[in-house]
């Protein structure tokens, strides 16, 4: 086979590696992984035990920076934590300093920005972007091409439908007074975004809070009410036998 594994990696019994890896300085891999061909994992990154990482995935990735990019990145950022029996799919990117908790099924090419905390137990679908400075819970649903922008908190159990898109700078990189209002969304738990819908700066939405498809979201979603249309507005109260007390399952 032919891959680089520096004399300092650690890896764990029974990992199997595919052809052309690299494991830089200072990795640990732990026991039973599977890992595919042209995994590229950088410098000090950990990964639990028994994690699956499929074809041309990237932990640990160091961010680019533009003359112009607003926020300069750090240096010396630390390793990416992978947790125990996490799914990584092809072509996943996955940024230093992310710490991403156990049992994680990160589909196809997703990218996972640097400065991100995931939980345990989230499902984040094909080709999802979380950016950085994001904080996930536990047993949240991101589907597929579905954007958090940058300073997002989602808490737990929350559903993010396919193509939703939030934001967080309403001057649109224009006029020095938005540094004092750039801020994520919030999702508190148990709260639901529907398909294509758009969720504007620093929005709240509340516990069970739903966002019916394709809605823009320009006010706080309040606890339990969903909200339709552009701007949206409260069309009613989520059914009592969809609030997420009648809905836990924590059996895994
Ligand atoms: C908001 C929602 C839950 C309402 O469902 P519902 O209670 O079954 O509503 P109905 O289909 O009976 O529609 C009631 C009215 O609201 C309107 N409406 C429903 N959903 C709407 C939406 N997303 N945007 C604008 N209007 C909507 C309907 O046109 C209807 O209007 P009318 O009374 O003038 O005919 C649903 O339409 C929705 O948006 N679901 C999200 C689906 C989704 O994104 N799933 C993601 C996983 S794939």
């Amino acid at each position: 086979m032919n891959q680089y594994i520096d004399s300092s990696a650690k890896l764990g019994d029974e990992v199997q590696l595919g052809h052309n890896c690299v494991i830089m300085e200072d990795v640990v891999i732990g026991n039973n992984c599977l890992i595919g061909h042209n995994v590229v994992i950088h410098r000090g990154s950990v990964i639990g035990d028994n994690v699956r990482i499929d074809d041309n995935v990237i932990i640990g990735k160091t961010p680019l920076s533009s003359p112009r990019s607003i926020f300069k990145v750090a240096q010396n950022l630390e390793p990416a934590h992978i947790g125990s029996f996490c799914q990584i799919g092809a072509n996943v990117v996955i940024y230093a300093q992310c710490k991403i908790g156990e049992r994680n099924l990160i589909a196809d090419l997703a990218t996972i920005r640097e400065n991100v905390k995931i939980g345990m137990l989230n499902i984040i679908g094909r080709n999802v972007a979380i950016e950085n400075f994001v904080e996930i819970g536990d047993r949240n649903k991101f589907e597929t091409n579905s954007y958090i922008t940058a300073y997002s908190v989602v808490e737990d159990y929350c559903f993010v439908a396919p193509g939703v898109i939030t934001s967080n700078d309403n001057y649109m990189a224009r006029d020095q007074e938005r540094f004092e209002h750039f801020k994520g969304i919030t999702m508190r738990s148990g709260s639901r975004i529907g398909a294509n819908a758009t969720i504007l700066p620093g929005k709240v939405i509340e516990p069970d809070g739903m966002v019916a498809a394709a809605a823009v979201v320009t006010k706080d979603v309040p606890a339990a009410r969903i909200v339709v249309g552009s701007p949206a507005k409260c069309f009613r109260t989520v059914p009592e036998p969809q609030l997420l007390k009648n809905n836990l399952d924590t059996k895994v």
